[in-house]
């Protein structure tokens, strides 16, 4: 008896929801007339109206989506929370963007709950849209939480004019659009901001020491700008970040010691910049989590240091253009057996290759093109074969093959060595250094070395 009446007042209940589900408030008038004004401005082709002639919470285009909401008095209304505009694919068929979109400055005032503003490829049309100058509606200002414009060529105007005080934003994409001007000193007040990327804009200018209000970015990419000036020391201040993409600009000075405090780096990018004199930083080596780094096409000069003890989680490391010197240290092949790209390509390292790299196991590419290398390439008929043509080592004259690997196709171009009486000294050398270096290649790799050493006895009968 009581269990059935439990059952019965669970029904009523459900059907009570039910009915005040039902009961739900359909899209104000003036916010489903904003869809349409908004679509219209995106694709004036489409007879959206007519389409889409109901409640368009109840029945809407792909990507506009809304929600309902309960005031303190218990009272229900209909919103739209995200608009997103541009097709993406089959999956994702937003309303398709047109060679006259133009953007609406409805969006920015007429949807007091709005979350997410979407735009993919929108605007390239050969004339120039200009973002609309707007007084974002101030219920929008707490609202938003991603606003994403993704190659939008033609979409013109400052950044400061689409970044503005959203203060709950937790996502901007603004990638490859016509964006200038400079990070607005007051991207500081977006304390809740999670991703920052401006990347492939037109921005120019120095990073504000305000980013380091940003406490919660984990993203932060400005790569392919015009930004300059040195790493502000506020960078070092965003401790969660986890991707750091500074490539593409004119950073100079030196790559500042203080980013040390960034441990969580997944990956770190300042290729293509003007740093320089400070080497490859030590510090990478206490970046237990980094998977990859590229420091390409900058000035940093100086040795490959011995760090890659700690750093046996990298999947892809460029070092390129930088003005290295020295020999390539075994412990690269020793430790970066995941790693599957390594670009050590247009420096001036010297010396012969060490045997370890054939510990690469999973390298897909490794460019060691325009250096100094000299001496016999160690590389096994196998390691050769599977990586084939990426393996790269063209515009070191001084290397040459052994016989054994004159069949290799990408190799081919290398001359074959002298007879070994010459080579057994240097080798010897080689050998001995490896043993005495700081990572002890008996004690990581045993089997390997007294292979190594059986390969050596083999050598001299
Ligand atoms: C813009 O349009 C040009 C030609 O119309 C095309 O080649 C280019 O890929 C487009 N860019 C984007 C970002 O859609
Ligand atoms: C938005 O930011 C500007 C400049 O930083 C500031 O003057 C204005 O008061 C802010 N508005 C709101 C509503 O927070
Ligand atoms: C860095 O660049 C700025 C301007 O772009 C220049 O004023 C400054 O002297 C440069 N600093 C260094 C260390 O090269
Ligand atoms: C190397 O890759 C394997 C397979 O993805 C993974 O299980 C292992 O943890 C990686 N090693 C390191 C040191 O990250």
């Amino acid at each position: 008896m009581a269990s059935f009446s439990f059952l019965s007042l669970l029904t009523l209940s459900l059907l009570f929801s039910a009915i005040h589900m039902s009961r739900q408030q359909p899209l104000e008038s003036f916010e489903q007339e904003s869809v349409y004004q908004v679509l219209d401005s995106i694709n004036s082709q489409i007879p959206w109206r007519t389409l889409f002639p109901d409640d368009l919470c109840l029945s809407a285009p792909h990507g506009i989506f809304c929600d309902y909401f309960e005031d303190l008095n218990g009272v229900v209304s209909a919103h739209i929370v995200e608009l997103n505009f541009g097709f993406v694919s089959d999956y994702n068929p937003n309303p398709p963007c047109t060679p006259d979109s133009a953007l609406s400055p409805l969006l920015f005032t007429s949807f007091p709950r709005l979350a997410k503003l979407f735009f993919y490829k929108c605007f390239n049309g050969s004339t120039r849209v200009n973002l609309p100058g707007f007084d974002p509606n101030p219920n929008l200002i707490s609202s938003l939480k991603e606003l994403v414009f993704i190659e939008n060529p033609s979409l013109v105007g400052p950044l400061s004019g689409i970044l503005r005080n959203f203060t709950n934003l937790e996502r901007a994409v603004l990638s490859g659009n016509g964006f200038y001007g400079e990070i607005p000193d007051g991207v500081a007040e977006l304390s809740q901001l999670v991703e920052l990327t401006v990347s492939r804009n037109e921005l120019s200018g120095r990073v504000p020491d305000s980013i380091s209000n940003l406490k919660n970015l984990r993203i932060l990419d400005l790569s392919h700008n015009e930004f300059y000036g040195l790493i502000p020391k506020s960078v070092s201040e965003l401790t969660q970040l986890l991707k750091l993409d500074l490539s593409w600009n004119s950073f100079n000075g030196s790559i500042p010691e203080s980013l040390k405090n960034l441990k969580s780096l997944h990956l770190l990018d300042l290729s293509f910049n003007r740093f320089t004199n400070s080497g490859i930083p030590l510090f990478l080596s206490e970046f237990e989590s980094l998977r990859e780094v590229y420091l390409s096409g900058n000035n940093l000069g100086g040795v490959i240091p011995e760090i890659w003890h700690g750093l046996r989680s990298l999947l892809g490391i460029g070092l390129s253009g930088n003005g290295l010197l020295g020999k390539i240290p075994s412990s690269m092949g020793i430790f970066l057996s995941n790693a599957s790209y390594i670009g050590l390509n247009d420096n001036m390292l010297e010396g012969t290759l060490p045997e370890e790299l054939n510990l690469l196991e999973n390298v897909n590419e490794l460019n060691l093109k325009n250096n100094r290398l000299s001496g016999r390439v160690p590389f096994s008929a196998k390691f050769s074969a599977k990586i084939g043509s990426k393996l790269k080592l063209e515009g070191n004259p001084d290397l040459c093959i052994e016989e054994g690997l004159m069949g290799s196709k990408n190799l081919g171009h290398l001359k074959v060595c002298d007879k070994p009486s010459i080579l057994n000294p240097v080798l010897l050398v080689n050998s001995g250094d490896s043993i005495s270096s700081t990572y002890s290649v008996s004690k990581y790799f045993g089997w390997y070395f007294s292979m190594g050493l059986l390969g050596m006895l083999v050598w001299f009968y």
